[in-house]
């Protein structure tokens, strides 16, 4: 029966067969999956755009520790940094004066440890897994298979892990984006993948991804494709360093089996 098909219909019912049973298996060998870092350094990153040339560690900067607290557009839309390491213009004296690390609310030497000649090093460690040992303070959160191995989402949504809005700049739009798009896949067989404004809305500034990451006038949807995302493009810009990566293919494919 199956191979009366397979004659009939030939690479492409393989093609459908092969993508729906294993295409989790399949894809490492499609896409390089980058090897994951361990779950309390996914998401840390070394900031070090000027410290090795002005003779200080690089700064370490933790997501899962701060994510807890402040959503991502106080950081990436209110405060400016720019969603690439090392694209933002951070120096110490702009810290010391009430920007970026030293806002208000933040390493201000009230809401946390300011910049003072015994905290400098808090910062500049160059140390990737600095901060290791508050990650047992997550324990209490929903587990998922990849990235913290926390799942953010779910914790949003039971409330369990709630972060402020905004410091000082309200979101414009405090009504959530509730559609849920189905972005239908070009390859025959592949589940699609579903984006859902809510968390993201939530957590982020419509302006974090329109118009830059996706144009809405001009439809990037044609254009997303894997690789591109596994390059950090599109999904991707989030999906590979601090939100769920790439390799929990089913929380984007519902459909999927991995
Ligand atoms: C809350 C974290 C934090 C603390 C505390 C901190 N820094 Fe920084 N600092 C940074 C970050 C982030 C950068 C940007 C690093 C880069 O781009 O390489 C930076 C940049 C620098 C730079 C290089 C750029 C420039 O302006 O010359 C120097 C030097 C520096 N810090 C010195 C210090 C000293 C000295 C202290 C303690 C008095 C200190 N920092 C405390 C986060 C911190
Ligand atoms: C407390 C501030 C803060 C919060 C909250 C925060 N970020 Fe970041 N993020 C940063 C800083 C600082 C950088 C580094 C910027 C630089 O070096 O120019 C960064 C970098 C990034 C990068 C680039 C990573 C890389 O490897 O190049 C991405 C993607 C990102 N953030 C996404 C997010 C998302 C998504 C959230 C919410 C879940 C979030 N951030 C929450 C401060 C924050
Ligand atoms: C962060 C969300 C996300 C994750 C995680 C994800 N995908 Fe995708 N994937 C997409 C989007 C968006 C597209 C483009 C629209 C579509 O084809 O549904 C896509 C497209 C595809 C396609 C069609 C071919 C192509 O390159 O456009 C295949 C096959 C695929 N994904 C397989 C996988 C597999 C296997 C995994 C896990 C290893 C995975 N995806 C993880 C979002 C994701
Ligand atoms: C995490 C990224 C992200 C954020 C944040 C985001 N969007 Fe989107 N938005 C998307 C993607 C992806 C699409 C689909 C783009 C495509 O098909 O080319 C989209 C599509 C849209 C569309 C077109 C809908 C359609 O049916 O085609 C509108 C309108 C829109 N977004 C409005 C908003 C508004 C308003 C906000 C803020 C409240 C927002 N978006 C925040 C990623 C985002
Ligand atoms: C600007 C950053 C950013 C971009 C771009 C982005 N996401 Fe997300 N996404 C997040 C964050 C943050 C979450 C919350 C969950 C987490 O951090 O793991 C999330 C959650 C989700 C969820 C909810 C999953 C769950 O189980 O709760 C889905 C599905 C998803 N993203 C799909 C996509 C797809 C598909 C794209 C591309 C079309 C995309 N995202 C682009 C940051 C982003």
């Amino acid at each position: 029966m199956f191979w009366q098909m397979f004659l009939q219909h030939g690479k492409r019912l393989l093609l459908v067969v092969l993508v729906c049973v294993s295409l989790p298996l399949l894809a490492a060998e499609f896409w390089e999956l980058p090897k994951p870092p361990p779950p309390d350094e996914f998401g840390n990153l070394l900031i070090n755009r000027t410290s090795g040339k002005s003779a200080v560690k690089p700064a370490v900067f933790s997501h899962w520790i701060h994510r807890r607290k402040f959503s991502c557009r106080i950081c990436h839309s209110e405060l400016e940094f720019g969603m690439k390491v090392n694209t933002t213009e951070i120096t110490e004296a702009a810290n010391q004066s009430g920007q970026f690390c030293g806002s208000s609310g933040c390493h201000d030497g009230k809401a946390a440890f300011g910049h003072k000649i015994d905290t400098c090093e808090k910062c500049h460690n160059g140390n990737l897994s600095a901060g290791k040992e508050r990650f047992a303070e997550l324990a209490k959160l929903p587990t998922a298979g990849f990235g913290n191995r926390i799942d953010w989402g779910k914790a949003l949504n039971k409330g369990l892990s709630v972060p402020a809005r905004h410091l000082t700049i309200k979101p414009v739009n405090e009504m959530a984006f509730k559609d849920i798009l189905v972005l239908e896949s070009e390859w025959t067989g592949t589940p699609p993948a579903v984006f859902p404004h809510r968390p993201h809305t939530w957590l982020l500034d419509c302006s974090n991804c329109h118009p830059d990451i996706f144009n809405i006038k001009k439809k990037t949807t044609q254009h997303f494709s894997m690789t591109a995302n596994l390059q950090g493009e599109f999904c991707g810009v989030c999906h590979t360093t601090v939100a769920f990566p790439m390799a929990d293919c089913k929380r984007c494919h519902p459909a999927m089996t991995n």
